[in-house]
């Protein structure tokens, strides 16, 4: 996929919202540049501008995407950088961090209470952070152009699925830039307490949208949705609140409702993102999956992982002794067709599409880096 314009910042509402604001263990030494004046900003390059006319230096942290690090620019310029790798400093705080964490897992009875009811740390969650929830998510339609397609006036009936909706960050937005008179949107959320915010939001429509009650990873399919009729289905980091025990289930389930040649529209966290770095002693679920401290779950990918899930390699999962519930060890390499160890379904989606979006963060004033990273993909049902 071509990289992305436009990143959100506002991946979730949750603790790591706050991040870019707090100070990161990584400290960088560079000469602090001087003021420019209007003259100097005048011939700069745009993406170094500071001229509200000419530049794209943007305040709003939802609209970045065209601001690259160049030879030459003082990283402590701007608040943020597109498309930024991580510098050597920074891979290896990280796996000083890694090391840490895999050093102080979750005790095995936290695992157990953290996996046996993810549902219900979901609730408290939506009952406790009613203020944070509605976001503008002005990058949607831009990064997932196929939005565009089936809200336009004339594109006749259209199915939209929204899996993991929680507070409809994203099914809002869509409702409200939608021309469709025949589009019917479904969002939903195994979280009892996401879909009563939903059905209360001012801007619920239920000739439109229904918000229900659904466990991607469950038995069921959503209330109203039946196989083979949906157009479009939306991941917005819900798949990294799965344990790696539920991937299967929860692709199959979204291959069964869809319609042949209906797409996914995928984002999440990527391994290496500054949310997982930080994790401290006493997260650490899994290899790449944390509980955060409000007792909901958090699974970090690497590209070449996603890829295979989404074309139907599901890895050898063998529950570990100490946590019988929702813990595995993956094998983390492609696995042939007939290895009784593991499972290959090559009739399920198309990887059409999948990129790593790294932005990079700047504490301008502690002279920090911090580096955010989440995967963005589109897949089509066979
Ligand atoms: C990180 S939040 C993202 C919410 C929303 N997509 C957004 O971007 O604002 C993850 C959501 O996934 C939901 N979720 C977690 N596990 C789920 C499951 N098995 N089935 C359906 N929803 C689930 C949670 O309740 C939560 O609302």
């Amino acid at each position: 996929m071509t990289a992305p314009t436009t990143t959100a910042v506002d991946a979730v509402p949750s603790p790591e919202l706050d991040l870019a604001k707090q100070t990161s263990a990584l400290t960088v030494q560079e000469t602090i540049p001087e003021p420019d004046t209007e003259a100097q900003d005048a011939q700069l390059p745009p993406h170094r501008s500071h001229d509200p006319q000419h530049n794209m230096k943007r305040t709003d942290p939802f609209m970045f995407g065209s601001r690259y690090l160049e030879e030459g620019d003082d990283v402590f310029e701007f608040n943020a950088w597109d498309h930024v790798e991580t510098d050597d400093a920074y891979k290896e705080y990280s796996e000083q961090q890694f090391a840490m964490q895999r050093a102080s897992p979750v005790s095995d009875f936290d695992k157990n209470r953290f996996n046996a009811d993810p549902a219900r740390f979901w609730n408290l969650f939506y009952k406790n952070n009613t203020a944070n929830f509605f976001k503008n998510r002005k990058w949607l339609h831009q990064e997932f152009p196929v939005l565009g397609t089936v809200t336009t006036e004339d594109a006749g009936p259209k199915v939209v699925l929204e899996v993991g909706a929680g507070a409809g960050n994203t099914a809002f937005p869509i409702l409200a830039n939608n021309k469709n008179p025949k589009l019917k949107l479904h969002a939903c959320d195994f979280s009892k307490k996401a879909v009563e915010v939903m059905r209360s939001h001012a801007e619920y429509n239920s000739e439109m949208m229904q918000a229900d009650v659904w466990d991607v990873a469950g038995e069921e399919l959503p209330p109203g949705v039946k196989e083979n009729t949906v157009d479009v289905v939306l991941m917005i980091f819900i798949f990294s609140a799965l344990s790696p025990l539920q991937w299967e289930k929860a692709v199959r389930n979204i291959h069964r409702v869809l319609k042949p040649g209906g797409a996914v529209c995928f984002r999440d966290y990527g391994r290496g993102d500054l949310a997982q770095v930080r994790f401290k002693k006493g997260r650490y679920l899994e290899e790449n999956f944390y509980i955060r401290g409000d007792g909901t779950r958090v699974y970090f990918f690497e590209k070449d992982e996603l890829a295979r899930i989404w074309s139907g390699v599901f890895e050898t999962v063998v529950p570990t002794d100490e946590n019988k519930v929702g813990s595995s060890k993956t094998t983390s390499d492609p696995l042939p067709q007939d290895s009784p160890a593991g499972k290959v379904d090559s009739q399920l989606f198309d990887v059409e599409e999948l990129g790593v979006d790294r932005r990079m963060l700047v504490n301008r004033a502690k002279r920090l880096k911090m580096y955010r990273c989440w995967m963005q993909g589109r897949f089509r049902k066979k």
